[in-house]
């Protein structure tokens, strides 16, 4: 599967889209702000830039993508109204795969210059923004050109399903039950697309520039943990019993993979060092609750049940991915079924995602 041609998040504004359904996204980068407060203050330590250039990776359409550059902004604001020092100019740089619905980001660019003047007082003047349509598993820009890259709840999308995993029958991820060779075969898509990702942004980076990244991930060393490879079992259950009433070919089931790794904080630690070209400052782990509504205000009686916003949640990310090989056909009854089997076990034990954030700065 070409993962660069196929996968994105549900475009637009409608109920299903992923702008309607990032809720939890949004609680991970705040989750993660002390990490990136920290590096932008050491980042101002080293170096006094007179205008920055920053990107964020992965940025997706909708709420989130201006969201985490307010934050990183007002961040920049702070750490130098401090040191008795104005607004920079700043370039922001916002990548996605080539499908991500960049229409529906560039229309909110109004709202964003609106909140940025209210946040910090500076115009639209100081900031400016550019959309980098491309994989981050390859240059994406100039050598030496940024000062700062963030990247949250993207890098665990690899760059293809790996090689051989024939065996993975009525799996779509892994799985308790999958075989050796199989988690095999996925770190090892892990390590190379991590390193070529680190080798890349090495080049793209300006010495003493930083990077603060967080993965989907897991605190287990074992890759088919629970605590990572559940919500996937849970959706390949639906699957598996359309197969099994024949609204699904079972060959169909069997040929599909996800393009997913949710690394260990040592995983990630590891391939760092391999590559050798950045020193890592923090390593994070944190969790959130499946449900982004657990403790918040609910806006509908829908929102009140987990099973529901867990399965708009899993809809508006792996819909572009099930249609481009099932077919749209099947959407509604998968989440339909899916929603019944999470709310299902939702009640009877706690479920939350893993996030691993990792802090680094290039070396000299
Ligand atoms: C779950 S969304 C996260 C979006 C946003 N950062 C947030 O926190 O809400 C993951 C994004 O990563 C993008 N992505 C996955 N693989 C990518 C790649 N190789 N290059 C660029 N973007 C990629 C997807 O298209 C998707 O928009």
């Amino acid at each position: 599967m070409e993962v660069a041609q196929v996968l994105c998040m549900k475009g637009g504004n409608g109920d299903t889209s992923y702008t309607q359904n990032s809720l939890l996204q949004k609680k991970v980068i705040s989750l993660t702000k002390p990490i990136t407060q920290e590096a932008i203050s050491n980042l101002y330590c080293n170096n006094f830039p007179a205008s920055l250039c920053i990107a964020d990776l992965g940025c997706s359409s909708g709420p989130n993508t201006f969201f985490a550059v307010l934050e990183i902004v007002a961040t920049v604001d702070k750490v130098l109204k401090k040191m008795g020092h104005q607004l920079p100019e700043i370039q922001v740089f916002l990548n996605d795969l080539l499908g991500n619905d960049f229409n529906t980001i560039f229309k909110s660019l109004p709202k964003f210059q609106k909140d940025l003047e209210k946040t910090t007082g500076a115009g639209a003047e100081s900031c400016f923004v550019t959309g980098v349509p491309g994989s981050f598993y390859g240059r994406l820009f100039p050598s030496e050109s940024l000062h700062f890259i963030h990247s949250s709840y993207s890098l665990h999308w690899l760059s293809h399903v790996p090689q051989g995993l024939e065996s993975n029958k009525g799996n779509i991820y892994m799985a308790s039950s999958s075989p050796p060779c199989l988690l095999k075969a996925y770190y090892e898509q892990f390590q190379s697309d991590f390193s070529l990702f680190l080798r890349c942004r090495s080049a793209e980076l300006q010495e003493g520039g930083s990077m603060v990244l967080t993965f989907l991930g897991r605190r287990s060393e074992d890759p088919s943990s629970k605590e990572c490879c559940y919500i996937w079992e849970l959706l390949a259950v639906a699957l598996n019993d359309m197969v099994a009433e024949g609204l699904i070919d079972e060959e169909k089931m069997d040929s599909f993979n996800l393009p997913h790794y949710t690394p260990s904080p040592t995983e990630v630690k590891c391939e760092v060092g391999k590559e050798g070209s950045f020193t890592i400052n923090r390593l994070e782990v944190s969790q959130v609750n499946w449900n982004a509504y657990h403790g918040e205000f609910c806006p509908s009686d829908a929102h009140k049940d987990g099973g529901y916003n867990v399965a708009k949640l899993v809809r508006a990310v792996a819909e572009p991915l099930l249609v481009s090989h099932f077919g749209d056909g099947i959407i509604e009854e998968v989440f339909s079924r899916y929603q019944k089997i999470v709310a299902d076990r939702m009640s009877r034990e706690t479920t939350e995602f893993v996030n691993v954030t990792v802090s680094m700065t290039k070396r000299g």
